[in-house]
């Protein structure tokens, strides 16, 4: 495999597939999000080779980054999407996606939300007792696949951990037997189980256990074409972060998926549902900076962006490396780097970065997966551009918002006198 890296100093410039980081910022604007489709390639390929089994799938998780064309570019790779609501289900399918290769895994939604999506005819995925309960009463034939809660704490933070025993998502492994009740009563058509226990999994060893709580699960389900185990593989956020050892986990899931379907006398699909692992790392957000702020305490720099544009590290104290592309062998100094808006918005705290000067560019690194995706409109500041590399070129793929897009949906039907 080519070794592709993230964006790379040449001497003193950054680039990414050869295009000088400045050259875009000049060409779009900033604030920017930039997405380099070869190190999505090389995720998708680095987690699909490390599977040996007959039918593998991979879901991406499409609500990490939805831009349409970075769905088409994985459907070209050969993924098949993972979407928790209509709007996703509608942009896959605009990107390509057949029904088919669609899965919808949604939490608490009506049941008429689940009726569109079966008139659509995508995969669907049921997480609570009460809408199983549903489809069982009103003798609902659909093939359908259950989420297990494992009731294993895994996962980076709080926030981002569901398979706890505190957490909302799932059917508890304790009310298994209520499930295979209304399977056996109903005649319901279980053809999937699937567990998802959160996002930034350290450790195989965790995961791997609860692989075998839902392996033990299946067994009790007779028409399975498929075990989806979700997600969570952690990337580098940090340059000594680790990474899910991603080879070793493939191993040993391969091994475990193949005894059972040996055991089964049937070749099941094994499925995982990825958003960060895939894209995460294909993500640069651009910024100008501001301001240069000095206070008792602290060396600010102010940039022309904020929580609104990136808000993983006020979310989650998620930390997202930083780099001056204009100054990138300067003498480092410690910096704040915060944004533009009316709340404690910083990127990070006493930061050693080369000299920042007002009008320079910062990058974040790692801004692929739920960055631009949860961004918002607050303080009524417009959404950036994204763009896309693509085989050595650069591809608009959103425009910048601008005050109508603010203003779009208000109506404003009361004229005050
Ligand atoms: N499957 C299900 C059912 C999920 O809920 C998620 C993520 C995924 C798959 C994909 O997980 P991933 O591979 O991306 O870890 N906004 C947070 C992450 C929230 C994840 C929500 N669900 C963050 O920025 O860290």
């Amino acid at each position: 495999m080519i070794e592709v890296l993230f964006m790379e100093l040449k001497e003193d410039r950054y680039e990414l597939q050869g295009i000088p980081v400045t050259e875009l910022a000049e060409k779009y604007g900033l604030p920017l999000y930039v997405y380099d489709t070869a190190i999505i390639e090389r995720q998708y390929h680095k987690l699909v080779s490390a599977f040996s089994v007959k039918n593998l799938t991979i879901n991406y998780a499409c609500k990490a980054l939805s831009n349409i064309s970075i769905l088409r570019f994985l459907r070209s790779l050969g993924a098949h999407a993972d979407t928790v609501s209509l709007g996703e289900i509608h942009l896959c399918l605009k990107a390509g996606f057949k029904p088919e290769e669609i899965v919808f895994t949604p939490s608490a939604v009506s049941i008429e939300e689940y009726k569109m999506a079966m008139d659509i005819g995508v995969g669907i995925n049921i997480d609570n007792l009460e809408t199983l309960g549903y489809f069982a009463d009103h003798k609902i034939n659909y093939p359908i696949c259950v989420r297990i809660n494992p009731h294993i704490m895994a996962g980076g933070n709080k926030k981002i951990s569901t398979g706890h025993i505190d957490s909302k998502f799932g059917i508890s492994i304790h009310q298994l037997d209520a499930i295979l009740e209304l399977m056996d009563s109903a005649g319901l058509n279980i053809e999937g189980v699937h567990m998802h226990t959160g996002s930034d999994i350290l450790d195989v060893e965790v995961f791997l256990q609860a692989t075998d709580i839902l392996f033990k699960a299946a067994a009790h389900f007779p028409d399975l074409n498929y075990i989806d185990f979700g997600s969570g593989f952690k990337v580098k956020y940090k340059p000594e972060d680790v990474e899910t050892d991603i080879a070793l986990f493939g191993r040993e899931m391969s091994r475990k998926f193949n005894d059972f379907c040996a055991k089964r006398g049937k070749d099941l699909t094994l499925m995982f549902e990825p958003g960060k692992f895939i894209v995460s790392e294909s993500g640069t957000f651009l910024a100008k900076t501001n301001i240069i702020k000095h206070s008792p305490s602290n060396l600010f720099a102010g940039l022309d962006t904020g929580f609104n544009h990136l808000i993983r590290p006020m979310f989650y104290e998620a930390y997202h490396e930083i780099v001056n592309i204009s100054n990138p062998n300067g003498d480092k100094k410690y910096y704040s780097v915060v944004g533009y808006i009316c709340e404690t918005d910083n990127f990070a705290w006493n930061r050693p970065i080369p000299e920042i000067r007002v009008d320079d560019i910062i990058a974040f690194k790692n801004a692929g997966a739920y960055c631009f995706q949860m961004s918002s409109n607050y303080n009524s500041r417009v959404r950036p551009a994204e763009v896309m590399i693509y085989k050595g070129k650069d591809y608009l793929i959103r425009e910048r918002e601008d005050l109508t897009d603010i203003l779009r949906h208000q109506t404003d039907p009361v004229h005050f006198s």
